[in-house]
């Protein structure tokens, strides 16, 4: 360690932190000196030649003279391929084990030597040197893995397993998405992608890798289709992207191509072949349905690190109130807590906090309360007392617990991956409960050490349960805010049965949309923070998680008006509109910028109340179907390229097209339009896509379009649901889906399909199947 990282350090935690953090950090080094196996000499392997094969249902297992690989059509069309005999389990991601086989695919020999699967919606061809094509029906290759090596431990080197890389080609023109929420994105370009859940510390950048989610599951969308990979295997890896090149018709390609390397663990992966739609709707069938927030939660939220006391949370929400601003939460973060110390309350600050809740549930205003996994080590504090008591804490190699520097000072870590730990740690949600939150919000779950030098987590010898496996923290790091999820989430189901949980999680892995959403983490406050936000949404979108949203006017300093106003506006058509900043950042409440932005952060709010039908509409499709409501621009036509490089505007469901502001002085803006008509929904204009439109985006509003003949659910006037239509083109037709949220518990409300449609020079909606309408309905836009 050098002054320089002192120096850091002390800036990021403060003096006495930043000198623990520095204990800290040597500590980790010592303990994985002494507790990590050795990577002694290595020796690298790969397949060699296909010798036999043996027919499975599904599929069946191709023996080479190094490895085998077995390959499995599930019956929902998925594919499994797994190599040196990996099973799809034990799995982390996967939410009801193996899907079952598809018991009309099965192995078959194939030219050369080698074999191939058939099923009907993929063909998987394995070459006799163990190269695997994913090819369609009609035969294009869609990925090309080759043949993947391995550095098996010469003996001598016990407890450490093979490293492997694995390389795949995709066609030229093909672009890269997802992997997690990545600050660079939403295409993912030339580079590599660390898969290491990490803190980056301080603010973040765009560029900044890895950041908190890392996920190892990718987009792959070419002109000859989209599909979905998925390598399961939670471990320290590495993802480079090379994006190809077009030979201009003289027939030499470079494809595009990703190479993966792991530390360790599996080589196994999924694939699911189809659009965007279909690629996450087998992503949700395999890994788990997204999780429904409570419909309050898709109000505006604020948050801020430093609400001193009660008194300040009174005078935010009066502010809130005074001013007609709506309000559905607010957040606690960890300065309600008594010394930092979790599951407990700074009494002097906070003297009656279930009065507060109370209070502020009266004026329709929730609490929500951050949850940091780390518990202070000290005897008498009845958390680690009892944790202690239950031993559910990470030990080290030796046996003893492993102690971590946060924000309460030194602390233990609860092993989520050990089944008694979940049950314990959810137990705990009581004293919340308790307390009068609604909601939680799980932060510095990477899990995040602090750390002077070196890696702000945990010793990678830190042994954990691994559900009985046992293994260390190699292979549960990138899963533990995963299981620290579900440890909160199944502890609410059982402590409120009849309310949907409220959690979101700075850290996760793949699955997590199973108990709730995320947020962007520290986005740092300026231009380029406001475009990694969307980036990140739209990522965690294409990876599973699809309720996210970042720090509204970013998580430090202080954002000009302007900025504020455009990252409130961007904010208030993403799934969670949250306001939130650093202790020792400036304010965000919108009336702090000045009476100009107030009106715009108004009309924002205003906007954001109207949809909220709309935005509960999404929240049960993404749940029935896996689609996100923030989706890129490209997704019903995946084939278009001008589209595919778009990243600056998104569509909000099927009927909205959303361009929001992410340049300073910007007063217009180019938008690019998906195939069909499009409204500007401020001036009624249509406009024909595929194409490009110059529309004006004064700071009093961004250009949002909506999709001709589209109906979606709005909130009228006087408080009841009404539809909203927009004219289908000439001769066409339109229509949308409504699903009206019946509460904040279990019930499945169903899914209402009405049609949009011309008859004579009347638009006219209908309800699909026949039937009243039942809702008001107002039609929009300019005809003629
Ligand atoms: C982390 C979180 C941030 C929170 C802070 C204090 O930096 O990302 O949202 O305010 O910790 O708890």
């Amino acid at each position: 360690m050098d002054a320089r990282d002192l120096v850091r350090s002390v800036k990021a935690v403060g003096t006495a932190q930043g000198l623990r953090s520095v204990r800290s950090a040597w500590r980790r080094q010592r303990a994985d000196a002494a507790g990590l196996p050795r990577r002694g000499a290595e020796r690298a392997r790969v397949p060699g030649l296909a010798q036999s094969a043996e027919p499975q249902p599904g599929g069946g297992v191709v023996r080479f003279a190094r490895s085998s690989l077995r390959v499995r059509v599930t019956a929902g069309g998925a594919v499994f391929c797994g190599w040196d005999d990996a099973e799809p389990e034990p799995s982390y991601a996967l939410a009801g084990g193996c899907p079952d086989a598809d018991v009309r695919a099965a192995l078959e020999p194939d030219k050369d030597g080698g074999w191939r699967v058939v099923s009907e919606r993929v063909t998987v061809v394995v070459s006799r040197h163990g190269m695997v094509e994913i090819r369609t029906p009609g035969g294009v290759v869609l990925r090309r893995d080759l043949p993947p090596r391995w550095w098996d431990p010469v003996s001598g080197a016990e407890g450490t397993g093979a490293r492997w890389v694995q390389r795949f080609e995709v066609a030229a023109d093909a672009r890269f998405f997802g992997l997690g929420g990545r600050s660079s994105g939403p295409r993912l370009r030339d580079g590599s992608y660390r898969l290491w859940n990490t803190d980056p510390g301080g603010a973040f950048e765009p560029g900044d890798d890895p950041l908190y989610i890392t996920m190892p599951v990718q987009m792959v969308v070419a002109d000859a289709g989209t599909h979905l990979v998925f390598h399961d295997n939670p471990w320290d890896g590495r993802v480079r992207l090379r994006e190809g090149e077009e030979g201009a018709g003289s027939g030499h390609d470079r494809p595009g191509s990703c190479e993966l390397r792991f530390d360790g663990g599996p080589l196994r992966s999924w694939t699911v072949v189809g659009s965007p739609a279909r690629a996450l709707h087998g992503w949700a069938a395999l890994t788990g349905a997204p999780a429904i927030p409570p419909s309050w939660a898709l109000g505006h939220h604020h948050a801020r690190w430093g609400f001193g006391s009660a008194e300040e949370v009174r005078r935010v929400v009066a502010g809130y109130r005074e001013r007609g601003l709506p309000l559905s939460a607010v957040h606690l973060d960890i300065d309600h807590y008594r010394g930092h110390r979790i599951f407990t309350v700074d009494t002097e600050r906070f003297p009656d906090l279930p009065g507060l809740a109370r209070e502020l549930r009266a004026d329709g205003v929730r609490l929500v309360s951050i949850v940091d996994p780390a518990v202070k080590a000290e005897s008498g504090n009845p958390v680690y007392d009892s944790g202690s008591a239950a031993d559910v804490f990470v030990r080290d190699a030796r046996g003893a617990e492993v102690r971590g520097e946060v924000w309460p000072g030194e602390s233990v870590f609860p092993d989520f991956t050990d089944p008694r730990a979940r049950k314990w740690w959810g137990d705990l949600y009581t004293e919340r409960s308790a307390q009068g939150f609604s909601g939680f919000w799980h932060d510095m779950n990477e899990p995040v050490s602090f750390a002077a030098f070196g890696d702000p987590t945990l010793p990678r010898s830190a042994r954990h349960a691994l559900e009985g496996r046992g293994g260390d923290h190699r292979e549960a790091h990138n899963v533990y805010g995963l299981e620290m999820a579900r440890a909160g989430y199944d502890g609410l189901c059982e402590l409120r049965p009849e309310e949907r949980p409220f959690l979101f999680s700075r850290s996760g892995w793949a699955g997590m949309q199973r108990y709730g959403g995320s947020w962007s983490g520290d986005v740092c406050t300026g231009w380029p923070g406001l475009r990694a936000s969307l980036a990140l949404v739209l990522g965690l979108g294409l990876s599973g998680v699809p309720y996210s949203g970042p720090d509204v006017g970013g998580f430090s300093g202080s954002p000009s008006p302007e900025l504020y106003v455009r990252w409130f506006q961007l904010g208030a058509w993403l799934p969670l509109f949250r306001t939130h900043s650093a202790i020792s950042a400036g304010r965000r409440e919108p009336w702090e910028f000045g009476p100009r932005a107030l009106d715009h952060a108004r009309e924002a709010l205003r906007e954001r109340e109207r949809l909220r039908p709309y935005f509960v509409t999404l929240s049960h499709l993404a749940h029935r179907t896996g689609a996100p409501y923030a989706r890129p621009v490209w997704w019903s036509s995946p084939g278009d390229r001008a589209l595919r490089d778009c990243e600056d505007e998104f569509l909000l469901g099927n009927a909205l097209l959303v361009a929001p502001v992410l340049e300073r002085g910007a007063t217009r803006r180019a938008v690019r339009l998906p195939r069909g008509r499009w409204y500007d929904t401020a001036s009624g204009e249509a406009y024909d896509g595929p194409g490009q439109v110059l529309l004006d985006a004064p700071l009093s509003r961004i250009p949002v379009l909506a999709r001709a003949g589209s109906v979606l659910p709005v909130m009228g006037e006087d408080g009841r649901v009404e539809l909203e239509v927009w004219p289908p083109a000439p001769g066409r037709s339109g229509g949308g889906l409504v699903v009206v949220d019946a509460g904040d518990g279990w019930e499945h409300p169903p899914v209402e399909r009405f049609v949009s449609r011309w008859e004579d020079d009347r638009v006219v909606v209908e309800r699909a199947g026949g039937g009243e309408v039942g809702y008001p309905v107002r039609v929009r836009g300019r005809v003629g």
